[in-house]
């Protein structure tokens, strides 16, 4: 993949977003920008606190900010994003036009055993039950998935390896 260019990581909260980012960033010699962190450095704030303070939608406002000021900031860049960050603002077509966009994508089951231990920090899911996040998962995912599919490339981690995706990028 040409060296100056910029990759966004997408798919649903648990799916190893950032995970796979900070890897596919040393190998590629890019930078690596976690767009939540990023967030909560630059407002001073926690996720959480944002959604405490200004709800989901002061949140999808100021997610859409800091996407286009890391976007405009880092050309060679590895931006993983937060698990809503496609299917708001017309931030998909914004990202399919600035680079490579990447949906890990991974079955309902999967994604909620990994956040099983992993709520507190996601104000979406923090207070569900067990069975009440397998749920919310399902809907969730499957009011998603059409923007989480527009990705440039599919990645499934639980059949293909990083390298794989290396040469498809
Ligand atoms: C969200 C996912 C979170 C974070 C916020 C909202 C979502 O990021 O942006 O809590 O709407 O799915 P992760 O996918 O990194 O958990």
């Amino acid at each position: 993949m040409k060296s100056n260019s910029k990759v966004f990581l997408v798919g649903f909260m648990g799916c190893g977003k950032s995970t796979l980012g900070k890897k596919l960033a040393r190998k590629l010699n890019k930078e690596f920008i976690d767009l939540d962190d990023f967030i909560e450095e630059q407002e001073k704030l926690t996720i959480n606190e944002i959604f405490e303070q200004v709800g989901e939608a002061g949140f999808r406002a100021l997610e859409n900010k800091w996407l286009k000021f890391v976007s405009q900031k880092y050309d060679n860049a590895v931006i993983s994003c937060g698990g809503g960050t496609p299917c708001f603002n017309g931030n998909m077509n914004f990202m399919l036009e600035k680079g490579k966009v990447v949906y890990i994508q991974l079955p309902p089951k999967v994604l909620c055993d990994r956040l099983t231990n992993e709520r507190q920090k996601r104000p979406l899911i923090a207070k569900l039950s067990d069975n009440e996040l397998l749920e919310f998962i399902k809907t969730k995912l499957s009011e998603r998935s059409p923007y989480y599919l527009q990705s440039s490339i599919l990645f499934d981690p639980l059949g293909e390896t990083e390298v794989e995706l290396m040469e498809r990028l």
